[in-house]
């Protein structure tokens, strides 16, 4: 599989199929996004809560393609009302979907609409897609269950966000990584904004320290994951 960086929390994952899944696809409002909602198209979009830098474009790239957006239940219920294609889930559960599994796990965050409506739990994310497993935090802070979700799963990309204020800030997302150990970390939901500047090269520093890989992916950066 593919999986390109859209700047923030967004990714893109794309199958050896061909299949195409967004993670969280702020987009056309995101300063450091290298595309815009026009430019991209999805299959399913993983939404890890409702905040607008996370919903973000999944309203208008959904209704141009019809794409299925899996969230947890609550937020499921808000886009059923506006007429959009879900699967809703909630956390601890997982379900198999024509590109892999997803289970949803939790994250200390919020989870309102821009609208301040109640729209759930926010959650993190694990992808079960080619043999790998995929973990994306969503937005949160440091929690001890972290170590559990990491013995339970071999996480071979660990996705979590570095830029303190809204979530953990460096020094947690180091102990988050080495409590979920994964194969390679790749920082996220950092310089968006002023108040969540933080330099994902020092972060990268203190990885290696501890003995883990980390890779910095550029805004708008495609690896090849096998
Ligand atoms: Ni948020
Ligand atoms: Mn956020």
């Amino acid at each position: 599989m593919k999986l390109k960086y859209l700047s923030h929390s967004a990714f893109q994952i794309t199958t050896e199929e061909g299949l195409r899944i967004l993670i969280d696809p702020f987009l056309d409002d995101n300063p450091n996004s290298p595309v815009k909602s026009d430019d991209v198209f999805a299959d399913f979009i993983i939404l890890t809560h409702a905040h607008g830098d996370h919903l973000g474009d999944a309203k208008k790239i959904a209704r141009a393609y019809n794409s299925q957006i899996i969230s947890v239940f609550d937020l499921g219920v808000i886009l059923d009302k506006l007429g959009f294609n879900t699967h809703k889930m909630h956390i601890g559960g997982s379900h198999n979907f024509p590109f892999g599994k997803v289970k949803f796990t939790i994250a200390h965050h919020g989870s309102s609409t821009d609208e301040m409506q109640y729209a759930g739990e926010p959650a993190g994310v694990l992808l079960f897609i080619e043999n790998k497993i995929i973990y994306h935090t969503g937005d949160t802070g440091l929690f001890l269950d972290m170590k559990l979700i990491g013995e339970l799963n071999k996480i071979d990309y660990m996705l979590l966000p570095i830029g303190d204020n809204f979530t953990m800030g460096i020094e947690d997302a180091v102990h988050a990584v080495e409590f979920v150990n994964p194969g390679v970390a790749i920082p996220m939901h950092y310089n968006t904004y002023h108040i969540i500047s933080a330099d994902p090269n020092e972060f990268k520093n203190k990885i290696e320290e501890i003995g883990k890989q980390c890779r910095v992916m550029d805004f708008g950066e495609e690896i090849t994951i096998n």
